[in-house]
């Protein structure tokens, strides 16, 4: 079947964003990546999510985060990326890093959940048939599974690798000591832990409390930051009080109205206030802020227009973060403002 294509991604593409190196691997990402768990399943226009894909391309971000859950429904996100790279990205593909994630539970089956050979080998399989693409570059194993010897978890992102199907491996929310272990355990089977991705923003400091950006600077992996702006809390769309329509507080299971009350709006206030001393937005402040730490390789930001997208670059434009500047965002920025308890 011949594919027409009219996509032809942007000359000087590289020009743009900064690009950083994993940990102590070979590769870099741009200092921005883009996450497809929100706005890229069944419930969000096709077309607009092309556009997304193709304007964050177009802006040098050559990292789109996936995992088999995404959606709505579960594996909605890789088919809508997979429809986008066989009409328009496939040309792409080798400037592509993508990725994939399995363990967070996609149904009632034992094998559709958790961290066994089974479920994590299978589910890859899965991943590259809906993304249409012989490998992923980075396969992550998505939550720790207490249940299941390491060991085999670890043995199955290790065979991954050794069959062709994933370049490099990744975990997510697994706690510091946790991390470790995979560490020591991949680098004695040869294959690197290349990045942990963990949630970490002004308004989640467990990365910074866990130790966990310290263990990267010792084990050499990068750390991708997931939900830098908490979903959107850290921009100005909520701090007058009402929800707009279409918003991520009024759209999505995921962060809900009551998470913006009193106390978040005041701090989230206090620290706009800041961004426009600086003349900027309190997302383009955030964004700094996360990426200031040498172990971030990569902040990994979601996107509902590519308005959004251009915004969010501009942060990169602005002069590093003052110690004073920092002091006042540690003062308004406290861990688990506008969290579910
Ligand atoms: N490993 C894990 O367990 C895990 C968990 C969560 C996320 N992730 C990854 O991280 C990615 C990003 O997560 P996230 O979407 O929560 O990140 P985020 O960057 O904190 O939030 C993105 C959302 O904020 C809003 N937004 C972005 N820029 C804005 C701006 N300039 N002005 C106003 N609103 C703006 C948009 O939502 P609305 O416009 O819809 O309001 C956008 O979808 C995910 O796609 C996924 O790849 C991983």
């Amino acid at each position: 079947m011949t594919v027409e294509r009219v996509y032809r991604a942007a000359d000087g593409r590289y020009e743009r964003l900064e690009y950083r190196r994993a940990g102590d691997s070979g590769l870099d990402l741009p200092a921005l990546s883009l996450g497809l768990w929100q706005k890229f399943g069944r419930d969000y226009p096709f077309g607009t999510q092309r556009e997304i894909l193709l304007h964050a391309f177009d802006l040098g971000i050559t990292h789109f985060d996936n995992a088999n859950r995404y959606g709505p429904p579960h594996r909605a996100a890789e088919q809508v990326f997979g429809q986008v790279l066989r009409t328009d990205l496939a040309p792409y593909r080798d400037e592509l890093i993508l990725t994939t994630k399995a363990g967070n539970p996609i149904g009632p089956s034992p094998y559709l959940k958790g961290g066994s050979r089974k479920s994590l080998l299978v589910s890859l399989e899965r991943s590259l048939r809906d993304l249409g693409t012989d490998y992923v570059d980075i396969f992550y194993h998505h939550r720790p599974d207490p249940s299941t010897p390491l060991d085999e978890t670890v043995g199955a992102l290790v065979s991954a690798v050794q069959q062709g199907k994933a370049l490099y491996v990744g975990i997510s929310n697994y706690p510091t000591e946790r991390a470790h272990e995979v560490a020591a355990l991949l680098r004695a089977a040869g294959v690197p832990l290349l990045v942990h991705q963990p949630r970490y923003s002004i308004f989640d400091r467990t990365p910074e409390t866990s130790g966990l950006l310290k263990l990267a600077a010792e084990d050499g992996f990068g750390l991708v930051a997931y939900s830098p702006l908490a979903q959107g809390l850290l921009t100005d769309k909520y701090l007058d009080g009402a929800i707009p329509a279409g918003a991520r507080a009024a759209a999505s299971a995921f962060l809900s109205p009551d998470q913006i009350d009193d106390v978040y709006r005041e701090r989230a206030t206090a620290l706009n206030e800041l961004a426009r001393e600086r003349g900027q937005s309190l997302a383009q402040l955030a964004l700094q802020w996360v990426l200031r730490q040498p172990q971030v390789t990569t902040a990994l930001i979601g996107a509902s227009s590519t308005a959004q997208l251009d915004h969010n670059l501009a942060a990169l434009d602005f002069p590093a973060l003052t110690d004073e500047e920092l002091t006042r965002i540690d003062h308004h920025g406290i861990h688990g403002t506008g969290q579910r308890v």
